[in-house]
């Protein structure tokens, strides 16, 4: 029987979790744990992310800021912003919705976040720290998705994994946290070759490359663990549209152990990792320990 990761309950119990350490640093400490999300531009999906950030954040105990930019504004302008909200003792993590706008250079902006209030750990400093297999902040996907994997798995040490996508977000940190778990990591992109035969070598595959059930059945190894990052939406016939991953979930439901759907896997999670995070920073900048 293949056993289907339900992210939805994993994040909901995750954020129960939280709003209980929330309420005990301002009990204990009298610390309110304060995110600053600042979205520029319209871009649709990025203001339900937006939105549905905001209404997370506030369920958790936590001051959400919301700064909505207009699409033209200078990049000047968004680094005054961000330098202000690094000063701002109430906030404790920024997040800048990512994509920006094409006149405003991302990594500029993202570095000028500070990275003790980094909460996307796009930071060099994070990423340094998880590169070297440091302590620090970690980006929310892939958070969220090595918390599945381990609840699943247990001790993933010695695992074949592979990560389908290279991109800064998702695949290098996911192959940094596989490997930080003594996992054999491979990461694979659109210039490997016979990335079915890849593919098949994997007791864990991890698929975030953004195209629409790439990963089929029989690319998967009997017994694997999959991970669908992916969330692609899609046309049906009549003109409708739902979501699919990056894994065709029929076919590798029936070869895999186990595999997170789309809806409800990897996603619900991203935003629980980020009240995660956000209260991670609001302890260390205030020199407490997380509660228990
Ligand atoms: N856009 C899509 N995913 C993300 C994310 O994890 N963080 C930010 N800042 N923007 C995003």
């Amino acid at each position: 029987m293949t056993t289907i990761i339900d992210g939805k309950a994993f994040s909901a119990n995750l954020r129960g979790e939280i709003a209980r350490k929330v309420a005990l640093v301002k009990e204990n400490h009298s610390i309110t744990p304060g995110l600053a999300v600042v979205l520029v531009g319209e871009d649709p999906a990025s203001q339900v992310y937006v939105r549905s950030k905001g209404k997370q954040t506030q369920e958790a105990g936590m001051n959400s800021y919301e700064h909505k930019l207009d699409a033209s504004t200078s990049q000047q302008d968004l680094l005054k912003l961000i330098d202000q909200l690094n000063n701002d003792p109430d906030v404790h993590g920024i997040l800048v919705q990512l994509p920006l706008p094409d006149h405003i250079d991302e990594e500029a902006v993202i570095n000028s976040v500070s990275a003790d209030k980094d909460v996307d750990g796009f930071h060099l400093s994070n990423v340094g720290r998880l590169s070297i297999g440091a302590e620090g902040i970690v980006p929310c996907t892939p958070l969220g998705s090595m918390m599945m994997l381990k609840d699943h798995l247990g001790d993933l040490s010695g695992m074949k994994a592979i990560v389908v996508g290279r991109s800064n977000i998702v695949g290098k940190p996911m192959a940094a946290l596989l490997l930080k778990e003594s996992c054999t990591v491979t990461i694979a992109h659109s210039r490997t070759r016979d990335l079915p035969g890849e593919c098949r070598q994997a007791d864990i595959l991890v698929a975030a490359v953004g195209r629409p059930e790439m990963v089929k059945g029989d690319w998967i190894k009997p017994g694997a663990t999959v991970i669908d990052v992916g969330i692609n939406r899609i046309e049906n016939e009549d003109g409708t549209t739902r979501l699919v991953g990056d894994v065709e979930f029929e076919s590798a439901a029936e070869v895999a152990a186990a595999i997170t759907p789309v809806p409800g896997g990897v996603g619900p999670m991203t935003i629980a990792c980020l009240l995660h995070n956000t209260l991670q920073q609001a302890c260390r900048l205030n020199g407490v320990d997380v509660p228990e």
